[in-house]
C-alpha cells in the first residue's frame, strides 16, 4: 500500500532540505476538515529561526500536489496535506481483499520478544488478579507474533517456596481425609491453612515442614513426588479456565525451575563486588540510583527469596533466547520489585539484555459488587466470574433472539468477549471495575458491541452470491464522509497494531475496533447497500467486506471471538 506519511513527508524534506527523516512529526488531525494528515512546523522553527507560521506559509510555496496529495493548506502554524480519496479507497480494498493476513507485517522479523505472563501460584486458586495478566499477555503474545516476531509466551508459575514444605506435612498428616481429585485447589487450600495454624501452634510440626522442604530442595522422591502432585493438579485446574481463554505458553518454567540457578545469580553479583550485608542478609544496595530499598538476595538463614529467583530467570532467558524484550505483565503492587531486579541485572547481564527489561504494569481489578462478590467471599474465581457472565448472556441472547439456534455456543463467545474486552480496554495503569451491565451491553464500547457490529457485516455479505471483484469497481463512489471514515481506520490498522507493541497497550486496539465499529455503523445506518445502483452496491459491499475482515483479524488479536449469528 502507498504509504501517505512518508509520501508527505518526504514532500517535506525535499522543500527543507533538513537531514532529519520528518515522517515521525505527522500527525493524523482529529477532525478531517483540518486535512488528513498535518506537519506541524513548530518542530522546524529552532533550526529554521522562524516563526511556524512563516514557515508553514513558504512551505506551501515550495511543495506542489500531486496525484497522492491533492490540495495543502496553511492553518497557523500547520501545513494541512489532503489525500486523493479515490487512491485511498483503492488501495484499502484492493489490499485487504488481495491480502489474506490484512495487517500483518514483518517488521518484528529477526527479534525475539518473550512475554512474562498470567503466573499464579500452585495450590492457590486463580483469582480475578491473574485476569488482566493472562488477558493482556495473551494480546501481547499474538500482535507481536502477527507482525513478526518471534515470541514466547512464559507461564512464570509461583510453585516454590517453604509454603510446600508445610503442604507436605499437611497431606503427611491428613492425605487421607482429602479427595484431592475433586475440587483439588480448595481443598489445598484447606490444608494449607489447617497445617499453618498448626506450625504457630506446635514448634516440633514447623520443625518438620521446615525439613520437608530442605528434603524437597535436596530431591527426595518423595517430597518431589508430592510436590508434583500439587503442581499437576492445580495446572489441569488452570488449564480449564486456559482452555476456555484459549490461552496457552510455550514455556511453564516456574520459580522451582530455577531454585538450582541463583547460585550463580550470587556468585557473579560477588564477583562484581555489589553484594553487601545488613542484618545477616545478603543484599544489593540500590541507594545510590534513588531506589531507597535494598534487593535481598539472600536471607539471613541463606535461603534466596522471590527475586533471586527471578533474576536467575533474567540470567536463563538472555542466555537461552537472546531476547531484545523480555516484558513482565504483572500488576502494580510489583512495581518496587521489577525496578529492584531490573537495576541488579545490569550486573548481571550484558546491557542489551538489561535494557529490554520491560515491566508491563497494571492496575486492580475492582470486585463486582452485589450477589457475587458476597457468595464468593473475597477471592472471586476466575471461572466463577466467567460462567455467571456467560449465563447472563445467554438470558440477554434469548430475549433478543428467541429463534437463534446454538445459543449455548454463542453465548460463551459474547460473554468472553466482554470480559476480554472489558479488561482489554481500560488502560493497563487503570484500577478497573468489572460491571455486567457495562460490559455486556451490545450498544456500548464493549466486546458484544463490535461482534454485532461483525454480525452486522455478515447479513450483508449473507444477501450477495459472490465477492464483486476489484477491478470492476468505481472508487469513486467511496466518497460520502461515512465511507472516508471507515477506509481511512482501514488503512490504520497495521500502525495501531505497531503502537501496541511500541506502548505495550492493548487497550490501544480496543479503542480502534470500537472507532472501527463505530464508524461502521455510521456508514451503515446513512448508506444503503443492498439494491442501490449496481456500481454503488459493489463497492459498498466490498467495504463491508474489509470491515468484515478487520473486525475479525483485530477481536482475533485481542482473544475474541465472532458468532456467525447473535
Ligand atoms: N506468581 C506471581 C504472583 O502471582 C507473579 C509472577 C510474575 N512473574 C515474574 N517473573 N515474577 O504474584
Amino acid at each position: 500500500m502507498i504509504d501517505f506519511k512518508k509520501h508527505i513527508a518526504q514532500k517535506i524534506n525535499n522543500a527543507t532540505q533538513i537531514d532529519e527523516d520528518v515522517t515521525k512529526y505527522i500527525e493524523i488531525p482529529p477532525d478531517s476538515s483540518m486535512g488528513d494528515y498535518a506537519f506541524p512546523c513548530f518542530s522546524l522553527a529552532k533550526v529554521m529561526r522562524k516563526a511556524p507560521p512563516v514557515i508553514a506559509g513558504e512551505l506551501k510555496e515550495k511543495i506542489e500536489s500531486d496525484d497522492i496529495v491533492t490540495k495543502i493548506e496553511v492553518k497557523g502554524g500547520y501545513l494541512n496535506f489532503y489525500i486523493n480519496k479515490e487512491l485511498l479507497s483503492k488501495e484499502v480494498l484492493n489490499e485487504t481483499i488481495k491480502n489474506n493476513e490484512y495487517g500483518k507485517s514483518n517488521i518484528g522479523n529477526g527479534k525475539t520478544i518473550l512475554i512474562d505472563y498470567s503466573a499464579p501460584n500452585i495450590a492457590k486458586p486463580f483469582h480475578i488478579g491473574h485476569l488482566r495478566t493472562t488477558l493482556i499477555g495473551n494480546c501481547l503474545y499474538k500482535v507481536y507474533k502477527y507482525l513478526g516476531y518471534n515470541t514466547v509466551g512464559i507461564n512464570h508459575l509461583g510453585d516454590y517456596g517453604t509454603q510446600f514444605g508445610k503442604m507436605i506435612e499437611g497431606y503427611k498428616l491428613w492425605g487421607n481425609e482429602y479427595d484431592l481429585e475433586v475440587d483439588p485447589i480448595n481443598k489445598m487450600m484447606d490444608m494449607y491453612v489447617r497445617i499453618n495454624n498448626l506450625c504457630k501452634e506446635d514448634e516440633k510440626v514447623l520443625e518438620q515442614a521446615r525439613e520437608n522442604f530442605r528434603l524437597l530442595e535436596a530431591g527426595d522422591p518423595y517430597c518431589v513426588d508430592l510436590w508434583n502432585k500439587f503442581k499437576d493438579l492445580s495446572l489441569k485446574e488452570f488449564y480449564k479456565i486456559y482452555d476456555i481463554l484459549d490461552v496457552d505458553f510455550d514455556s511453564l518454567n516456574g520459580e522451582a525451575f530455577y531454585a538450582d540457578k541463583t547460585d550463580e545469580v550470587v556468585e557473579i553479583l560477588d564477583k562484581r563486588g555489589v553484594l553487601t550485608e545488613s542484618e545477616g542478609a545478603t543484599i544489593v544496595d540500590l541507594e545510590d540510583v534513588g531506589i531507597s530499598t535494598p534487593c535481598i538476595i539472600k536471607k539471613a538463614n541463606g535461603s534466596t527469596i522471590y527475586a533471586t529467583r527471578d533474576l536467575a530467570a533474567i540470567l536463563y532467558r538472555a542466555r537461552t533466547y537472546d531476547f531484545d524484550k523480555c516484558l513482565y505483565v504483572v500488576a502494580y503492587e510489583q512495581n518496587l520489585h521489577f525496578k529492584q531486579i531490573f537495576e541488579v541485572a545490569k550486573y548481571l547481564v550484558d546491557e542489551k539484555y538489561a535494557k529490554g527489561l520491560i515491566h508491563v504494569s497494571y492496575g486492580m481489578v475492582a470486585l463486582p459488587t452485589g450477589k457475587m462478590s458476597t457468595r464468593l467471599g473475597n477471592v472471586v474465581k476466575i471461572e466463577d466470574l466467567i460462567n455467571e457472565t456467560i449465563g447472563k448472556a445467554k438470558e440477554i441472547i434469548s430475549e433478543k433472539n428467541p429463534d437463534l439456534e446454538n445459543k449455548d455456543e454463542v453465548a460463551k463467545k459474547v460473554g468472553l468477549a466482554a470480559i476480554i474486552f472489558n479488561t482489554l480496554s481500560t488502560t493497563a495503569n487503570k484500577d478497573q471495575i468489572f460491571d455486567w451491565n457495562t460490559a455486556l451491553n451490545f450498544q456500548g464500547e464493549t466486546g458484544p458491541y463490535i461482534q454485532y457490529t461483525y454480525v452486522r457485516t455478515k447479513s450483508v455479505l449473507d444477501k450477495i452470491d459472490e465477492l464483486p471483484k476489484p477491478k470492476d469497481i468505481d472508487f469513486s463512489v467511496l466518497s460520502d464522509i461515512h465511507s472516508e471514515n471507515v477506509l481511512k481506520l482501514i488503512y490504520n490498522f497495521e500502525d495501531v497494531l505497531v503502537q501496541v507493541t511500541e506502548k505495550n497497550e492493548p487497550a490501544i486496539l480496543a479503542r480502534y475496533l470500537i472507532d472501527l465499529a463505530k464508524a461502521y455503523s455510521g456508514f451503515y445506518n446513512e448508506n444503503k447497500i443492498i439494491g442501490e445502483e449496481k456500481k454503488v452496491q459493489d463497492a459498498r459491499i466490498l467495504l463491508t467486506y474489509c470491515v468484515n475482515k478487520v473486525l475479525e483479524t483485530g477481536a482475533g488479536l485481542m482473544g475474541i471471538k465472532m458468532p456467525e449469528k447473535m
